[in-house]
């Protein structure tokens, strides 16, 4: 498909690309709903994920998806049963809303979560980052999907001096450029930045010592140059 108006992509991208995705290859965690393409199950993992950390997430993913193996079984479940399969993990109203959508989609779906991220950002509790999570982890759409590791992580490679203020659509639009045309390449350039942004390029600190895409980074190549710090970058950034 032809792209629509995305910005020129910036320097570098080309092989922060390559870099990343054979770093990926090599080093990217097993993930339970990285083995799958099934819209519920990439969905429910979605939820989960908006403010709970990956170890966390692991078990209760396990167990919810035993107890609602599909849409429909989540649809027809009781609320308040739902709300008690969430216990543990907090933030309820993400529960509520996982529910919610689940009958959405069976009411106004025919049972199938949608693959288009406009159609599925109209779904309760679906911003813009998990309407393109969803199509591109589960239906391998080459979307962007800018959450914030991926933005800290775009920032420091590419807009080290943006303002965090209304930095988002900037960082969305250099989303947009970069990321790979084909929609299998896709799925892994998008797991692949967030796995950097949770391992390497943290909120705490730059790890560019180790970074895989610091040659293709402004802060890695910075750090690189910099006689005081070579191997991380505190952040200010
Ligand atoms: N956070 C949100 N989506 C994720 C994914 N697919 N893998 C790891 N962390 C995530």
């Amino acid at each position: 498909m032809p792209r629509k108006s995305t910005p020129r992509a910036p320097l570098h991208a080309a092989e922060f690309r390559r870099k990343l995705l054979t770093w990926f290859r090599r080093q990217g965690r097993d993930l339970p709903w990285r083995r799958t393409r099934d819209p519920y199950r990439v969905i429910v993992s979605e939820f989960m994920l908006q403010q709970t950390q990956v170890s966390r997430v692991e078990g209760y993913y396990h167990r919810f998806l035993e107890r609602y193996p599909s849409v429909e079984a989540l649809a027809g479940a009781p609320a308040e049963v739902v709300r008690e399969s969430w216990e543990g993990l907090g933030y309820y109203r993400r529960a509520a809303n996982l529910h919610r959508l689940a009958q959405e989609v069976m009411r106004e779906h025919g049972g199938v979560i949608p693959a288009d991220p406009a159609t599925l950002l109209r779904l309760p509790g679906v911003g813009r980052y998990t309407a393109g999570a969803v199509a591109s982890f589960a239906y391998e759409r080459a979307t962007p999907a800018v959450d914030t590791n991926v933005g800290r992580v775009l920032r420091r490679a590419f807009h080290p001096r943006l303002a965090r203020l209304g930095a988002e659509r900037r960082l969305w639009e250099t989303a947009a450029a970069i990321v790979p045309t084909r929609g299998k390449t896709a799925w892994a350039f998008n797991q692949a930045i967030m796995e950097l942004g949770a391992l390497v390029c943290t909120a705490r600190v730059a790890r560019c010592g180790g970074c895989p895409v610091r040659g293709a980074c402004k802060t890695g190549r910075r750090a690189a140059m910099s006689p005081m710090r070579p191997e991380s970058t505190m952040s200010a950034l």
